[in-house]
């Protein structure tokens, strides 16, 4: 009897020990795959929120299309909005996001302000700050750990400056926002322009804040130039466009060209006829021909009724599969070594080829000639040429 009643307490102890040890091993296991964190800092309210929503809507449906693990590690997505408009807002997040919330990678960053005050946070925590919008060409010199997976200003304006000079276009007026990437898309486009021999007759940049178009357009009106050349960020478009038809400029038989930053595809239904006929050069169109983007178009329709993917939206879905490939071929990756299984990284995005330069971190992609035209009463922007493997500095 004595004998059974030990053998039996020995059966439930190791019963006990044997679930014991089960237990502890999915803990370990848990322990083990930490999750990827990606605190996403973008402006979701203010005057650039429409580049915030683009971004983290197409985030989403990455995750939504790959599945939230990676590597066998769970992604969390930590969005925080910085407003837009101030730096030091951007800095603090990052600085929080790193501290409190421990991220694996910070990304994001709507404007090129924020991302150069973000910079540094990235280098000091030794963190991946992957540059989904910002389009300044020098961002990624500011930090070892920023990898661009959005554009550059010379890379999206030197296009339209070579077509513009083939194309008629002698004597043009140039308008730009007055801050970073306003400044790269001037000097690019006159380089280019005036290499080709084509002349810039004055040049005006409007402020970045409650900017009021109407004097410049009336000025370059007055100047009686071919074309008018426009960078204004995301977000913009929609103000000067309605200044450029309200004054006349193209009644005037003025053409309007840029970088297609203008006639962003957020806002281009509400612009109207009102863009028919304008020309840029640019990485992404919603209306691109290809399965990839065909396929984009429709998702990011179906997730978000009204809103049609704009270029800042492929800078964030694009980030989504780096930080994914990179999780993929360093599990338990270093920041270090995360960024290292970056560079170099080649895939076909929505918008079509795209790698990150090893040496710069920066984006090499195809970049597109479009004119706005209407399709079934829409206007969208129609690609008619295209720029192979354009690097960084255009
Ligand atoms: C930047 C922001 C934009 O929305 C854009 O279209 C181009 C550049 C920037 O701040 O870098």
């Amino acid at each position: 009897m004595k004998q059974r009643i030990d053998s039996h307490r020995r059966r439930v102890l190791q019963g006990v020990a044997g679930t014991a040890a089960l237990g502890a091993l999915p803990r370990f296991a848990f322990a083990q795959a930490a999750p990827v964190k990606i605190g996403l800092i973008l402006p979701m309210t203010g005057p650039f929120a429409s580049t915030g929503k683009q971004i983290s809507a197409a985030c989403k449906l990455y995750i939504e299309r790959n599945g939230d693990t990676v590597a066998g590690r769970k992604v969390e997505l930590i969005v925080k909005d910085d407003g837009g408009l101030q730096p030091e807002t951007t800095k603090r997040i990052a600085q929080e996001m790193v501290v409190q919330d421990k991220v694996t990678i910070l990304a994001g960053f709507g404007l090129t302000p924020l991302a150069f005050a973000a910079a540094p946070v990235a280098t000091e925590a030794k963190v991946p700050m992957v540059v989904m919008a910002a389009g300044t060409q020098i961002i990624p010199q500011r930090s070892p750990f920023i990898v661009r997976t959005g554009f550059t200003l010379p890379q999206n304006t030197a296009p339209i400056a070579t077509w513009a000079a083939k194309n008629k276009i002698k004597r043009v007026f140039s308008l730009v926002t007055d801050y970073a990437p306003g400044l790269d898309a001037e000097k690019a486009f006159q380089a280019r322009f005036s290499s080709a021999g084509g002349t810039t007759v004055e040049s005006v940049r409007t402020p970045l804040r409650n900017p009021d178009y109407a004097p410049f357009l009336q000025r370059a009106k007055d100047s009686k130039a071919d074309a008018l050349f426009v960078f204004v960020p995301s977000g913009e478009g929609l103000a000067l466009m309605k200044q450029f038809e309200e004054r006349g400029l193209k009644q005037a038989g003025m053409k309007l060209i840029g970088p297609g930053d203008v006639v962003d595809d957020d806002l281009l239904e509400s612009m109207g006829a009102a863009a028919v006929g304008v020309i840029t050069s640019m990485h992404y169109s919603a209306a691109h021909d290809s399965p990839e983007n065909k396929a984009y178009v429709a998702a990011m329709m179906k997730a978000n009724p009204g809103m049609r993917p704009n270029f800042h939206s492929v800078g964030g879905y694009d980030g989504m599969h780096l930080i994914y490939e990179a999780v993929k071929k360093q599990p338990n990756g270093s920041g270090e070594q995360l960024v290292e299984a970056m560079k170099g990284m080649k895939w076909v995005s929505p918008r079509g080829p795209m790698m990150i330069d090893p040496a710069t971190r920066d984006v090499v992609q195809t970049v597109y000639l479009r004119e706005v035209k209407m399709v079934n009463g829409q206007p969208w922007n129609i690609e008619f040429a295209r720029f192979e493997n354009v690097g960084p500095a255009g």
